[in-house]
């Protein structure tokens, strides 16, 4: 493990993977440290899932301004808790390129399918429509391009013939579960490299003795 790292994540909603990380990967003082929940929305479940784990909420919505001033406010606040990650956990709202560009290859984002299928909203929908065997899950570099930043982590779905959104979401989430804890482990292990010569190409470095 390298240095500890403090996290950020931002959220809209239910919560499911903000929970996913406080239950294994968020050690209050250790080495992976989530210090703030920020959600685009005043009471959702993902805040009352902060509260109960002792961490700080904030909420900033767009209450009458523009993107561009939400997203300079929301920089001011995430960057006065220092993250070394920011974490978009069902974050459901696009930000900035001057968000983005105030916390360079710091910012990650999930998405329910395997980019570049079904990018933006409803992509489980979006899968069963298409008929598609397999979706799955991505763990990206967030980029000013919805969904459009390098893979990180991805994994795959099967469909089963008959899956309603309600039953493919649910196999979803588990993936996500896992896949959100490691990814935040990768990073904070210092394991994840963005090729500086190809953007687009991530390596993760092999651990010790693998
Ligand atoms: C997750 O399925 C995540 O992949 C999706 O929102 C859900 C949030 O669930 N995000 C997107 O679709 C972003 N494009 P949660 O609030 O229970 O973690």
């Amino acid at each position: 493990m390298a240095e500890p790292m403090r996290v950020v994540v931002l959220v809209s909603g239910s919560g499911s993977n903000l929970q996913s990380l406080i239950d294994t990967v968020h050690e209050p003082g250790g080495d992976i440290e989530i210090v703030l929940v920020v959600s685009s929305h005043e009471g959702v479940p993902a805040l009352d899932r902060a509260v109960r784990a002792g961490i700080a909420t904030a909420v900033v919505g767009m209450s009458g301004r523009d993107r561009d001033e939400r997203d300079r406010a929301l920089a001011d606040l995430v960057e006065a808790a220092s993250p070394g990650l920011v974490v978009l956990a069902g974050w459901m709202s696009i930000l900035t390129g001057e968000f983005l560009d105030r916390f360079p290859d710091r910012v990650i984002n999930l998405h329910p399918s395997l980019l570049p299928s079904f990018p933006g909203l409803h992509a489980i929908e979006q899968a069963l429509a298409w008929g598609v065997r397999y979706t799955g899950v991505t763990v990206h570099y967030a980029e000013e391009v919805v969904d459009g930043g390098p893979p990180i982590l991805q994994e795959p779905v099967a469909v089963m013939y008959g899956d309603d959104a309600e039953a493919l979401t649910a196999r979803i989430r588990e993936v996500e579960h896992r896949l959100v804890p490691e990814a935040v482990r990768l990073f904070a292990a210092g394991r994840v490299r963005r090729d500086p010569s190809d953007r687009r190409k991530v390596e993760i470095v092999p651990g010790e003795g693998e």
